[in-house]
């Protein structure tokens, strides 16, 4: 009988225990409303219907996003942050990797499963890639020196069920943390990993392997859209645009002053 709803479970895609006991979300609080478009207003039988507040989550994000003094602020106000469903099938808040105080800061796409059940970005195998990627031309995560050292981020903080790519809302949703993101740790330059990231940040819809290894701005500060270490994984072939393009960012964290 186990067995057999076990079975059942993983056919509809439940891979993977999030945590130790059950969890029944039908008992928690409920989220707050979402866009005015889904909050159809009841109607009244005794009068006027109350106007329903109405909820922008990319407004809320940039309130909440701009509101944070701080990395350890922003953090909390990414945890917090209640408008977006992902929260509630993941494990993890993943923030930010590496040093803070690094020249250079990596935008990702979206946490997987590793990285939900760690805490922490690019920890999987397109991780440890990354990690041999950035050794060869001399930067490290957590390096003492800012100048070798690097930070890591995500355009989601949250794991997407079944890993689906961040689909337009959830990264309008995130945008704005991310730029605040960027704001605080005030990189040097910012290397944006892969098609969602540089979607996300330079609102383009060019194709990665068009834009890569162009420098462009992000909030003022030079951006170099790279290959994702996980297209490199399924593509060997591109790991000499991905050489090519390491080479460029080496050569311009070698002209900051
Ligand atoms: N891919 C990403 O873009 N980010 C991660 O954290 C892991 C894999």
């Amino acid at each position: 009988m186990a067995l057999a709803c076990l079975e059942g479970q993983a056919e509809m895609g439940v891979d993977e225990a999030i945590c130790d006991a059950p969890v029944n979300r039908y008992m928690l609080e409920p989220s707050p409303p979402k866009a005015a478009a889904m909050a159809a207003p009841a109607a009244a039988p005794l009068g006027p219907a109350m106007p329903v507040p109405q909820i922008d989550p990319v407004q809320e994000a940039m309130a909440a996003a701009s509101a944070a003094p701080d990395l350890p602020a922003l953090h909390a106000a990414l945890a917090e942050f209640a408008h977006c469903d992902l929260r509630q099938g993941a494990r993890n808040c993943v923030f930010a990797d590496g040093q803070p105080g690094a020249r250079v800061m990596i935008v990702g796409e979206a946490p997987g499963r590793e990285e939900d059940q760690r805490g922490k970005p690019f920890m999987g195998a397109a991780g440890q890639l990354l990690d041999q990627m950035l050794a060869a031309i001399g930067l490290q995560r957590n390096h003492p020196d800012p100048g070798r050292a690097v930070y890591i981020t995500n355009i989601l903080p949250w794991r997407p069920p079944h890993d689906h790519t961040p689909t337009a809302e959830e990264r309008a949703m995130f945008r704005p943390f991310v730029l605040r993101h960027i704001e605080l740790a005030a990189p040097d330059i910012v290397v944006l990993m892969g098609r969602i990231s540089a979607a996300t940040l330079l609102e383009t819809e060019d194709g990665i392997t068009r834009i890569r290894g162009q420098w462009r701005t992000v909030l003022g500060r030079p951006a170099l859209p790279m290959l994702h270490p996980a297209y490199l994984l399924h593509n060997p072939a591109a790991k000499r645009e991905a050489w090519a393009d390491l080479l460029e960012l080496q050569a311009r964290v070698r002209t900051l002053p």
